[in-house]
């Protein structure tokens, strides 16, 4: 353990800085062993505050060598001043006064990627959260927003492109082979969305014309060999643009938008002010080189960031508890700019299948928390599905309360009100109060108390005064530090269906979805009805919650082909698959024998033949939940049955319904030149479900159409999908056409370092193939780095996160295997470390044996010497 326990900090603390820095200018000279860092900053006392004197000026900095320290151009001795690990401490004299710092970084030995550090042989950095003090002595805090002006010199031949924010105002070459350009900001920033890149790189280059008029350049800067992979993104940010201003009114601000992909980074993208920096895989595309999935996921990235432009940078985060503010907004945007780019259903569907089968698990865990969290130790552990997935449900739920011209207004008001400023999220929920005369208060609760709510739904109908009622009762789990929890306010969207499945009038306007304002702990909703209905409740998933009601099997089965809500639809089926899949689990656990219930084979029947469901509907409808999903169902979760019972069904339905997921399979193969549109992506989706299944036969023939497919294509959907469905084939003949598949791959890519990314997932999330020793020796192979953060999610959370059989197994090997990666990665980089940690926090879930095998793993981990990151994330899970 370190010299100190790592404190916690609390948002009941929080205080406005003692002063501001009204103007930043910084100077770099990148260099081979260091850099050095000069900085001019203009502070200014806080008179908002009172203060009996001058207090001192207490900025922070870490792992970095003070140079010098000037004060209004006079030279500080070293009693002027205290400088220590954490921050260096000054005296002003005077209310406004300038310094002058001079530091040294090594950018070259920063592996923990926060900062300015070096990924291939290109500088760049990342600020967010704390990144900052890393770089220069500062007040490295939201709150404190400067403006920037940056000059950035280097050799020019190693690094030729040099860039910063804003806009590019003088460029020279210095004798020395060196040279030099200077950037301003005109927008004041905080530290956390500074930027700065220094490399060989290229870009592709377009422009896009504002709605006022104004032409802003766009580009995308990349290493060379990879300058066939942007057009792609290029499309995207063009489309956000336009998207932004149509829907929101927002403009973007300056005269250039830049990104740029390095392969070294920990999060997905940084939406630095002008100069956002992507992880190549949410960048870098080509047919030929990137799926479908990939696709999707980089016009969303792309979007997030760009939004970010307003809700974030021109607003920003008075202090990182209100990361939800920026973070659940700009989730909640880019979500509606892909519903409204694809297909609206289906996002839905897909979102909410993540949050349910990650974002509730962290919400029911040991690092529970409200989407404002109360304290935290490390702000970076705060980056996590509930701040970002859960906070944009609670924007949505405003959405739906407010409706969309109402949150419009609401948004308008926000941002016009708050440009320029750091705040919170009560300022953001004010703002929707503001312009639409609504009382949020108790709404707010979801910003304060953490866990998923449950809904127990009961219902009566009243056959003489025609009158249908349902009874709603609300509860909340405790959660680490909330015992007990106030009723939320959940809008609950729900519909009607008689005997034919048709929509019920619920009101005067003969409205067949109305939205009920749950509010008080129970409450019962009435309705006129001339017969009893079946209730489609949670109509678009429109609360972050569950729903108990006990819907039959021939319920569930009617409203999958008669709900008016599609995503209802899709749910109802997902709960059939769940009740069947759950009573499987049972009968294994008890060792009965099985059989697969004949009305789920026929409901899946009918979802194959069904004409009027679109094929992105269809695909969605066919896939099973997942090992992940079907675990939260279980008190103590069985890895084993639960993965076995999800195989039998699987091959069951393939069974049952050969002949049909042929023929849709054969009629989608058709060879037609790559595009990512939503027709397309759901063709191949659906193609490739359904040779999901065939090879489930252990049949030589769907080996066969996996081959001829792996051979055939020209697309890296259908080639990766080709090559999982031959490692994942029954029939024995797969194991050797896999073998030799995986090989060409290999050398086919093999300096394409992302689709190697995916070519070591593909290997080690399938549970015959990936054994642990499977992962060992890929962690060996050349094109695997064991510092990089793509690579080690892809192999090592690749197989603890989607392996569940191998990874639980009883030996307990893959924990210590785990827990070694989580150690060795821990003194290199941090963020990485407490990610990966996460399979083993969930420890309490399982049956003795294996909670022994995993705190064992969890303490030895415990006993190192370790960051503020992993230390939180173990010391919570253990307490
Ligand atoms: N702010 C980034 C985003 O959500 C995420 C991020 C956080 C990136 C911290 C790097 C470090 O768009
Ligand atoms: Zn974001």
């Amino acid at each position: 353990m370190k010299d100190a326990q790592p404190r916690a900090i609390y948002l009941k603390d929080y205080q406005q800085p003692d002063y501001w820095i009204e103007t930043t200018a910084l100077s770099f000279e990148l260099g081979e062993e260091s850099t050095l860092v000069t900085s001019t900053l203009n502070f200014k006392l806080n008179d908002t505050k009172t203060h009996a004197q001058l207090p001192e000026l207490t900025l922070v900095g870490e792992n970095m060598e003070l140079v010098s320290v000037a004060i209004d151009g006079a030279v500080l001795s070293g009693d002027q001043y205290k400088v220590d690990s954490e921050q260096l401490v000054l005296q002003p004299q005077s209310e406004a006064f300038e310094t002058y710092i001079v530091t040294r970084i090594k950018p070259q030995e920063n592996t923990s990627l926060e900062g300015l550090y070096k990924s291939g042989g290109m500088f760049c950095t990342q600020c967010e959260a704390e990144g900052f003090r890393k770089i220069t002595y500062y007040l490295d805090r939201p709150d404190v927003m400067s403006i920037f002006t940056t000059t950035v010199i280097g050799d020019k031949d190693k690094y030729p492109v040099l860039l910063s924010n804003g806009n590019a105002i003088e460029r020279k070459d210095l004798d020395d082979g060196r040279h030099m350009v200077t950037w301003n900001d005109p927008f004041k920033k905080p530290a956390y969305l500074f930027a700065l890149v220094g490399g060989n790189l290229e870009f592709i280059e377009d422009t896009f014309t504002t709605m006022s008029g104004r032409e802003v350049t766009l580009r995308i800067f990349v290493e060379p060999h990879n300058i066939t992979k942007c057009d792609h993104a290029m499309r995207s940010l063009k489309k956000s643009m336009k998207w932004d201003e149509e829907v929101y009114g927002r403009e973007y601000d300056l005269d250039i938008f830049m990104i740029v992909a390095v392969d070294d980074f920990n999060m997905g993208a940084m939406e630095n002010k002008g100069l956002n920096i992507f992880n190549s895989t949410c960048v870098l595309a080509r047919p030929d080189n990137a799926t479908d999935a990939a696709h999707e996921r980089i016009d969303a990235i792309v979007a997030h960031e760009y939004f970010h432009n307003w809700s974030g940078n021109r607003v920003t985060c008075r202090d990182w508890f209100q990361l939800s503010l920026k973070e659940g907004f700009t989730v909640f945007r880019d979500a509606e700019y892909t519903a409204d780019m694809y297909s609206r259903t289906v996002k839905r569907i897909q979102d909410v299948n993540f949050l349910r089968s990650a974002q509730f698990v962290e919400d029911a865990g040991p690092m529970a928390h409200p989407i404002r969290p109360e304290s935290f130790i490390e702000i970076s552990n705060f980056y996590t599905l509930t701040v970002y997935e859960k906070g944009a449900e609670v924007v949505r739920m405003i959405h739906s309360i407010v409706g969309s011209e109402g949150f419009r207004k609401g948004s308008d008001l926000y941002f016009d009100r708050h440009d320029g400023q750091a705040v919170t999220t009560e300022d953001f929920v004010a703002a929707m109060e503001d312009a639409n005369g609504v009382d949020l208060s108790q709404f707010k609760r979801w910003y304060s108390q953490a866990g998923t709510p449950v809904l127990d739904v009961s219902d009566s109908y009243d056959e003489d005064a025609q009158e249908y009622s349902l009874t709603i009762k609300q509860s909340c789990p405790a959660t680490p530090g909330q015992d007990t929890k106030l009723p939320f306010h959940i809008p609950v969207a729900i519909g009607l269906l008689d005997g034919e499945g048709e929509p019920m009038p619920l009101n005067g306007e003969g409205e067949t979805t109305v939205v009920l304002d749950l509010k008080e702990p129970e409450q019962t909703f009435t309705f006129k009805a001339d017969e009893r209905p079946l209730p489609s409740l949670l109509r678009g998933f429109s609360a972050p919650v569950k729903v108990n009601y006990d819907y039959s099997r021939e319920d569930l089965i009617f409203l999958m082909s008669h709900d008016e809500d599609g995503f209802n639809r899709w749910d109802s089926c997902q709960r059939l698959a769940i009740n069947v899949l759950m009573e499987l689990v049972a009968d294994i656990q008890a060792g009965r024998e099985l059989a697969v219930d004949p009305q789920l084979l026929a409901a899946y029947g009918k979802v194959l033949a069904d004409e009027s469901l679109d094929l992105a509907m269809i695909a969605e409808m066919l896939l099973l939940p997942s090992e992940t999903l079907l675990a939260e169902q279980m008190d103590v979760i069985d890895v084993d049955a639960i993965h076995q019972a999800r195989e039998f069904v699987r091959g069951a339905i393939a069974e049952a319904h050969k002949e049909r997921l042929q023929q849709i399979y054969n009629s989608l193969n058709v060879d037609k030149p790559y595009q990512a549109e939503p027709e397309d992506i759901a063709e191949r989706r659906l193609k490739n479900i359904a040779l999901s299944y065939l090879v489930e036969l252990d049949d030589a023939a769907s080996v066969e159409l996996a081959q001829a497919q792996f051979a055939a294509a020209s697309n890296m959907t259908d080639s990766i999908a080709a090559l999982s469905n031959l490692i994942g084939a029954v029939h024995e003949s797969g194991k050797a056409v896999a073998e030799q598949a995986l090989a060409e791959f290999a050398e086919k890519w093999a300096d394409d370092t992302n689709v190697m990314n995916m070519w070591f997932s593909t290997q080690v999330t399938d549970s015959r193939f990936g054994t642990l020793a499977k992962v060992r020796e890929l962690m060996e192979h050349p094109g695997f780095d064991k510092k990089n953060p793509n690579k080690m999610r892809s192999l090592v959370s690749g197989y603890c996160s989607g392996n569940l059989v191998n990874f639980h197994n009883i030996s307990g090997e893959s924990y210590e295997f785990l827990a070694d990666e989580v150690i060795r990665i821990d003194a290199l980089n941090p963020q990485l470390a407490s990610r990966l940690i996460n399979p083993l926090t969930r420890w309490k879930r399982y049956d003795e044996k294996r909670r022994e095998l995993m705190l064992a793993a969890l303490k030895r981990i415990q006993q190192q010497d370790l960051s503020k990151d992993l230390f939180e994330v173990v010391s919570k899970s253990l307490a």
